[in-house]
């Protein structure tokens, strides 16, 4: 490293703390500059003549010509690191949420890492700046984990139920299962844009055998007809009953409905009102196990037997819970976002029904409703409020909105858009898939957080889905940012969500059982998620995070299977 380098960091250091540097740097006029530009310390010669006279004024100027002189080291000292640093890769390892990985019988610490480029350029700090108000921090979590807790009283008591945001539907579901279960059942799962006929066989030694058939449901059938939609499911439930030669057999059959419902029994379900894009007539306020019914006796060439109706986080937990008997959480963070927990009777104030043992029952939540009466609006962002605006569904599901899959990316692009318009981020580059409403998809946060620090190939292949080629570094590391944010932020809500349930059941061992494409496929969630919760419920209390598999399907049949009571085996 040559004498330019260091000189040139001198002056900066210099400049940035008294603001004397500019141009003196070749014209010198300025003999204290020209005296720092060849590294001796200030006052050395000009300060000899008077220092005899004060004592007390020599050692003050001896002193600070000392201070003046480890000034220039260091300087030196800090162009050598800023040199070593050009030839590294420019990005540096934050410490982020530490996360406690408990199995249960073992623990680790996993870092959860964040990543800052090491030059903040000015156009950087205004992205960063402009993101601020999605960073929600420590105080913002408490204070939603708090109202949300209120927030679930509010809809368990009959006399505040109806002003309650978030419902707290009792679903009649009161036995988990014991693992003894068996039985031949049918399943059938719709909430998004599939919808699932699953045939299983549950038997001895966990054998649990399913065979299942996906469906498409185009866009005509979630916002035509519940007519249309009902038949459809009808045919597809027909069609794969005759596939497999059981359209003869009574068989008995869960229906999980993935949709807010007030059940008034484990078989009747009345939605209250439509959620994820889904808008057919004449459903909602309406039984839809009735509306199943009456579009299968319609056909006459199948005969079920619908034994329960279930929301997907019920199925969820109930799938988790065949295998581990501490799971007393469904939680799902998909194209939608909800809870159920199991809770007891007596602090479930709309239970009509008796209380014998056992005396809980798993509440649905619906906490996607979260927010809907201004509770989140200390954090609702200009972005969130357009998301919302352009939804199917305005000023209803705003936790949802803020979390899920559905929504996700369109944050991130509400942000993109206003950061183009900025002049602050992709500029030349053709826009207009990133100006189409719902265009940036939550798939690509999840690809953009995938990419190892400083390699943007995952990054650089969603801009290409979206026309766009050729994008900065710069912008690529821009564009992480503004994901990281947005998928942080859901992810400390959802714990928020998670630890308000853990409060309020108060055990001190509780598996939570979770299943969604944003918990499956975001790289990061589940590790935001285990130390977000962990921070803020302490160490008193142990939980666990348990992947649930196809609760949808398993789960339904589950809830039937337990109808039916064990087996002897
Ligand atoms: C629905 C819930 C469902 C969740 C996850 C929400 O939109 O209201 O009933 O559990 O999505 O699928």
């Amino acid at each position: 490293m040559g004498q330019t380098a260091s000189t040139t960091a001198v002056c900066s250091r210099i400049q940035s703390s008294a603001g004397a540097c500019g141009d003196n740097n070749h014209g010198n006029n300025s003999p204290v500059a020209a005296n720092r530009m060849q590294g001796y310390p200030l006052f050395k010669s000009n300060t000899s003549n008077n220092n005899n006279s004060n004592p007390h004024k020599m050692s003050l100027e001896l002193k600070i010509a000392s201070l003046e002189e480890e000034l220039i080291s260091k300087n030196r000292e800090l162009a050598a690191l800023r040199e070593s640093i050009s030839q590294k890769p420019g990005f540096a390892k934050l410490e982020g949420d530490v996360c406690i990985r408990s199995t249960r019988k073992q623990s680790a610490a996993v870092l959860v890492q964040s990543y800052e480029p090491l030059t903040v350029n000015s156009r950087r700090r205004k992205i960063e700046d402009y993101c601020r108000d999605l960073v929600i921090n420590n105080d913002h979590i408490s204070r939603m984990e708090q109202r949300l807790r209120e927030s679930i009283e509010k809809g368990l008591d009959k006399k505040t139920h109806d002003m309650a945001s978030v419902k707290c539907f009792p679903t009649y579901v009161r036995e988990l299962p014991s693992g003894h279960e068996c039985g031949k059942f049918l399943a059938l799962d719709l909430g998004g844009t599939n919808f699932r006929v699953v045939l299983i066989e549950i038997g001895e030694n966990e054998k649990f055998e399913m065979d299942n058939e996906v469906y498409a449901i185009s866009q005509d059938l979630m916002n035509g007809s519940g007519d249309d939609l009902f038949d459809h499911i009808a045919s597809c439930l027909a069609n794969f009953a005759k596939a497999r030669k059981i359209d003869k057999e009574v068989l008995p059959l869960g229906f999980t409905f993935s949709f807010p419902c007030k059940q008034k029994g484990l078989a009747v379900g009345e939605l209250i009102s439509w959620t994820k894009g889904f808008s057919c007539k004449g459903v909602e306020g309406e039984d839809v196990v009735t509306l199943l019914k009456n579009a299968i006796n319609k056909r006459g060439d199948i005969h079920v037997d619908v034994a329960a109706i279930l929301n997907d986080t019920t199925g969820c937990l109930m799938s988790c819970a065949w295998k581990n008997h501490n799971c007393r959480i469904g939680l799902i963070i998909g194209t939608g976002t909800n809870a159920c927990y199991l809770e007891d009777l007596e602090k479930v104030g709309l239970w009509d029904g008796d209380i014998n043992n056992p005396k809980h029952v798993i509440v649905n939540t619906e906490w996607g409703a979260f927010g809907d009466h201004g509770e989140l609006d200390f954090i609702v962002t200009k972005w969130d409020h357009r998301v919302d605006e352009g939804s199917i569904n305005p000023g209803k599901q705003i936790f949802e909105k803020m979390i899920s899959g559905m929504y996700m990316g369109e944050v991130v692009r509400q942000v993109l858009v206003d950061l183009v318009d900025e002049d602050l981020i992709f500029a030349k580059q053709p826009l207009e898939n990133l100006r189409t409403r719902g265009r940036f998809y939550t798939k690509y946060v999840s690809e953009i957080e995938s990419d190892q620090v400083g390699d943007y190939t995952q990054c650089r292949e969603a801009l290409k889905d979206l026309g766009m080629t050729n994008v900065t570094d710069e912008d690529c590391s821009a564009l992480r940012h503004v994901c990281e944010c947005v998928s942080r932020r859901a992810g400390f809500m959802v714990s928020a969500g998670i630890t308000a349930l853990l409060k309020k059941m108060d055990y001190k061992d509780v598996v939570v059982a979770i299943d969604g494409s944003v918990f499956r496929f975001h790289p990061h969630f589940e590790n935001i998620m285990r130390s977000r919760i962990r921070q803020l419920m302490g160490t008193e209390y142990k939980f666990d995070l348990m992947l649930s598999t196809d609760g949808s399907g398993r789960g339904a049949a589950l809830v039937a299977a337990v109808l039916m009571g064990e087996c002897a085996i």
